[in-house]
């Protein structure tokens, strides 16, 4: 099924909490469909932009429509359109894991026969049917993010927003709620969501954007990014780095080189493979020694710190040196 029609429509977006810029002039749009990602660190603006959208913050500045409503005028309308995961988990410790929903669904009006063929139906789903009588304090942190998603799904809202959805689950217990995520999106959901995981961004989007300070920086397929880098990304440690890039930037076959902390990072046109053996040999002419060779595909990863100079950590966003050489000629 492919409909070309934009069901997100975000147009420069601005928020200030006081005098700090959460969110900086943003435009983007979402398609009917797609699943769509907000990549970032820490403090990028994701879960300020995700709450503009949903109407839990005020709009400022900019305007925003969700399935043809606009979100300053028609929040009720907005809201009866999606679905909202948080990055915290917000569920009553108290109620079991079918009281959660039947809760959901009756604060949205649902009538009883269509709330508990969708409740069998989410919790088949997100296989959670037999923990249907358990307390949620009593699930696994992955059960809990499970429920959360099947709540957000009560009312089949077109869209569903998810802000971090895989926060602090382990890796495997992450694979499953991706898992998950693709069939929604398979049974019709368009999906919105933030994450500060690459792979994350990378696995489950259609298109990514990568945020920063308040900004969009690129957006792009996952495969569209990586391949602006170029075709492989070879590693050089050398006796002289800065000698080595003014020698390869010579190659036509050379795109860019990025300086690191003990070496360079020569972004190719070509398989780099064949290329290597030649990279070498005008090394070795130019009296240069090669301590470390590494042959890569670019990664998100990759794409991440050449657009924005730096990684993402989980402590936060750390700031590395990193300086782009431009390929003579081009
Ligand atoms: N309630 C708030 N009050 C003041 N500043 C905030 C508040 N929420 C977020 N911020 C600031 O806005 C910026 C963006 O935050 P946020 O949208 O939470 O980023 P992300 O979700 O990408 O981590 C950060 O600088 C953060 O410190
Ligand atoms: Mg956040």
């Amino acid at each position: 099924m492919i409909l070309e029609d934009n069901i997100i429509e975000v147009n420069s977006l601005e928020y200030f909490f006081g005098e700090v810029k959460a969110v900086d002039s943003i435009s983007f749009t979402v398609r009917e469909g797609e699943i769509f990602s907000f990549l970032g660190p820490n403090g990028a603006g994701k879960s300020t932009v995700i709450n503009i959208l949903t109407t839990l913050l005020p709009i400022q500045k900019g305007s925003a429509r969700i399935a043809g409503f606009d979100v300053k005028d028609d929040p009720e309308k907005v809201r009866e359109s999606i679905g909202i995961v948080f990055q915290e988990l917000t569920l009553d410790r108290d109620m079991t894991v079918k009281e959660i929903l039947e809760y959901h669904g009756r604060l949205y009006s649902m009538p009883k026969t269509s709330r508990q063929e969708r409740i069998d139906e989410l919790l088949d789903l997100v296989e959670l049917e037999e923990k249907r009588d358990t307390l949620t304090r009593h699930l696994s942190g992955g059960m809990k993010r499970r429920l959360e998603i099947a709540r957000g799904l009560m009312t089949r809202p077109k869209v569903l927003f998810m802000d971090e959805p895989t926060i602090g689950l382990d890796p495997q217990t992450r694979i499953r709620i991706w898992e998950y995520l693709r069939n929604i999106n398979k049974q019709g959901t368009t999906i919105f969501l933030t994450t500060h995981y690459m792979d994350e961004a990378d696995q489950l989007s259609d298109r990514i954007s990568i945020i920063d300070n308040g900004k969009i920086i690129v957006t792009g397929r996952s495969w569209e990014l990586k391949n602006a880098l170029g075709e492989d990304l070879i590693y050089l440690e050398t006796s002289d780095n800065r000698a080595a890039a003014e020698t390869l930037k010579k190659l036509d076959s050379v795109r860019g080189i990025r300086e690191k902390t003990k070496g360079i990072v020569v972004m190719v046109n070509v398989d780099g493979t064949y290329l290597l053996p030649e990279m070498m040999d005008r090394l070795r002419s130019a009296g240069i020694k090669i301590k470390a060779v590494n042959l890569k595909k670019p990664s998100m990863d990759d794409v991440f710190v050449h657009y924005t100079g730096r990684e993402i950590r989980d402590s936060g966003a750390e700031k590395i040196s990193v300086a782009v050489l431009r390929a003579g000629g081009r």
